[in-house]
């Protein structure tokens, strides 16, 4: 099949996946490939190495793969054409990554493959280091080289600077392409063309017009056989430390003045910089910590989490956070942002709402001066889309002038529905192959996001914040509720 679209000229042609055969790899990643494979967005000459320990030959890695693609990409995008295409672009060794000796092998395989190669590393982060050292001590590091790493990047501040210096000692920042798959979420983006392609927005983005925000990011998952991992992560460092930090940050930065990697990273870490730590005798006033416990999911009975299979019946820690964080600078200072997340909730759900003020004269009938508060809600999934919430009038001449919130809505599925939205990987994988790092996260991003987790972890343990238990397939704990009402505001569910 001939490749047409020009935007595939720009990738690099060589991949090389490291943990090829983990659940990401073939869940995710490969599939992504194959849909941009499937787009033409794949240049011809792309080859792809798989890396993983298990003995297969290249057969045996096709004939994975291809199950894998008919597991987890819908029957409708299957394209037998494709999927022969693609899979000839395969090629697998079986390798000990921590053994330095093995490396010559890559060096061999890649051969007169392109000579711009992206190394994808799909491993578990302990070994992020040894990776690096063996592709250098090959000297498969070279200027023109990438890597791109996929999450945790260390479980604390100190553990992630091990990392990123070890990395770091290998490959230089502009050669490193960490992973936050929120990013390549399409509404993700959307965020940044809404705020700043629209100045209606542009203008009222402030304390003196915006009350408060709120970023949910449901999810109906429990551990997912991940038991071993969570335990010791818990939701902040799983998804309040990256997901939901990259969010606030789109929403709470102050405008770029390029698109560019640096230009956008540069102003992420100014509102990370900007989080205000949390203090030992107000911290359980601005923060609910939960766990699920026995409930039912999708009408079934669901174990909590200490009767998860291999689950520590002691355990304390979170499956659900609510937090008020606060924002030190001349734009948010009076606005709090309000994060929750949790595993085992009743829907999955990633939104964003802005909570605007209400206007300063009322004149309408007083009672329904509650109303009056437009919302604007950021749909991430499921049916991504973006809704302002806005007042007209009740329709009839009985009506007088009473008010009634309609949204203007406006239904991505809809209005493109001929265009299919790409996984998040799929947009990643491609701007990580074209050298673009504007949707990867910068060192010092992630080092200032673990100093605010860590800072805020360390005060909870020392305050002995309480673990507030939820019934799994629910919103959470009515202590999030009571949270955020103290504020004098609510969830948006609430309003
Ligand atoms: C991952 C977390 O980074 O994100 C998982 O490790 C979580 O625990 C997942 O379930 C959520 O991603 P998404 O795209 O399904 O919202």
């Amino acid at each position: 099949m001939q490749t047409t679209n020009p935007n595939s000229q720009n990738l690099s042609q060589s991949l090389v996946l490291f943990g090829a055969l983990g659940d990401l790899s073939l869940r995710k990643l490969l599939p992504s490939l194959y849909q941009l494979d499937r787009a033409e967005l794949l240049h011809q000459g792309t080859r792809i190495l798989g890396l993983a320990r298990k003995g297969h030959n290249d057969q045996e890695f096709m004939h994975t793969v291809e199950q894998a693609l008919h597991k987890f990409v819908s029957p409708e995008e299957l394209d037998s054409a494709v999927i022969k295409q693609f899979l000839q672009r395969l090629s697998y060794l079986p390798l000990d990554m921590t053994n330095a000796e093995a490396y010559r092998q890559i060096e061999t395989k890649l051969g007169d493959w392109c000579p711009i190669v992206t190394f994808y590393l799909a491993t578990p982060p302990g070994i992020f280091g040894d990776i690096c050292r063996n592709l250098s001590a090959v000297k498969l590091n070279t200027p023109s080289n990438r890597i791109v790493l996929e999450k945790p990047i260390g479980h604390d501040l100190e553990s992630s600077k091990v990392i990123n210096d070890t990395v770091g000692e290998f490959f230089n920042e502009q050669q490193i392409y960490r992973i936050d798959h929120y990013l390549g979420k399409e509404t993700v983006q959307n965020l940044l063309a809404l705020r700043f392609a629209n100045p209606i927005f542009a203008d009222l983005w402030n304390h003196d017009h915006i009350s408060y925000v709120e970023i949910t990011v449901a999810e109906e998952v429990g551990i997912e056989g991940r038991w071993g991992y969570f335990d010791d992560a818990g939701q902040m460092r799983d998804m309040v430390q990256n997901h939901l930090l990259q969010l606030l940050c789109l929403v709470a930065m102050e405008p770029p003045s390029r698109l560019d990697a640096d230009s956008i990273r540069n102003e992420k870490v100014r509102v990370l910089e900007a989080l205000q730590p949390m203090q030992p005798n107000t911290i359980n006033k601005h923060l609910v910590r939960g766990q699920y416990g026995d409930g039912h999911y999708q009408a079934k009975s669901t174990p909590g989490y200490l009767n998860e299979a291999d689950a520590n019946t002691e355990s304390q820690t979170e499956t659900y956070m609510a937090l008020r964080a606060d924002i030190a600078n001349w734009r948010w200072a009076g606005t709090p942002f309000y994060l929750r997340t949790g595993k085992r909730m009743r829907s999955k759900l990633t939104e964003i709402i802005i909570h605007f003020r209400p206007s300063r004269h009322f004149i309408f009938d007083a009672d329904q001066e509650a109303l009056a508060k437009n919302k604007l809600v950021i749909r991430l999934q499921p049916y991504e889309g973006i809704s302002l919430q806005t007042l007209t009038k009740e329709q009839g001449i009985d009506k007088g002038m009473r008010l009634r919130r309609d949204p203007l809505h406006l239904d991505f599925a809809q209005t493109q529905g001929h265009i299919r939205i790409p996984d998040a990987y799929e947009r990643l994988l491609s701007e990580a192959l074209k050298g673009n790092q504007s949707l990867f996260v910068r060192r010092d991003e992630v080092e200032a996001a673990w100093q605010w987790c860590d800072q805020i972890r360390a005060t909870w343990q020392q305050s002995a914040s309480p673990l507030h238990t939820y019934p799994a397939g629910t919103q959470g704990p009515h202590a999030a509720y009571d949270m955020i009402e103290a504020f004098g505001h609510r969830w948006y569910e609430h309003c």
